[in-house]
């Protein structure tokens, strides 16, 4: 077993064609808060991984004892270290796809980002569900929405990544007015 990355909430192991998701323990948090959140967030990624149809690694078990979730490997980079104007045609189509199937299934990632997005030669594969929640609030989408947003136009600025996006996912005039408001929330935030 190979330690592949170490990140802020787990540390990823790869064994042959799988790899194996750890959450860290976190020694500032209390030591049942802890290993509440921890159990929460493992349990959450694991439901969603198994009950998902978007693309995502196949899960193929899950110890609540260690809170380890081992799944299928995914060989490609993150869309992050990737993506610029010459590719955003190719990828930002299927990653608009793919969130807007997840969110008709009613699901919301939570964290949506394009370090959790993989690049598997012409497919995207959605990762990192420990912040997800089963929800289908206009709300809880715009939010997630946000959060892409703010992902696209921080790490990506002057790629039309946003455009292409939300062009393909084809909001409705309810959730882009939902969106707007939730943005603007942000902006008045950034501010104090
Ligand atoms: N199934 C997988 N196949 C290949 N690489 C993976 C897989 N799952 C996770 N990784 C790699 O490990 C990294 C961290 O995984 P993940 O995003 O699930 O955890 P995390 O706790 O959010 O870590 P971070 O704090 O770094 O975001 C990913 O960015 C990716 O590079
Ligand atoms: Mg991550």
């Amino acid at each position: 077993m190979k330690l592949f990355r170490s990140g802020a909430e787990a540390s990823i192991s790869i064994e042959g064609s799988t790899v194996i998701k750890q959450r860290l323990v976190k020694e500032y948090r209390h030591p049942d808060l802890d290993s509440r959140l921890r159990l929460e967030r493992a349990r959450r990624e694991y439901k969603v991984l198994s009950k998902t149809n978007v693309l995502v690694p196949k899960v193929l078990s899950f110890d609540e004892e260690s809170c380890s979730l081992v799944m299928e490997f995914i060989d490609g980079p993150a869309l992050v270290d990737v993506l610029d104007a010459s590719c955003v045609s190719v990828y930002m189509p299927l990653v608009a796809r793919s969130v807007r199937q997840l969110h008709d299934e009613g699901i919301i990632h939570g964290d949506l980002t394009t370090s959790n997005m993989l690049v598997r030669g012409q497919e995207i594969v959605l990762i990192d569900f420990g912040l997800a929640q089963f929800s289908s609030s206009l709300e809880d989408i715009a939010v997630d929405l946000q959060v892409i947003y703010q992902s696209l136009s921080g790490r990506h600025p002057d790629t039309g990544a946003w455009d292409v996006f939300i062009r393909e996912y084809a909001p409705s005039s309810e959730l882009l007015q939902r969106f707007s408001v939730v943005r603007s929330r942000g902006k008045y935030k950034k501010q104090y």
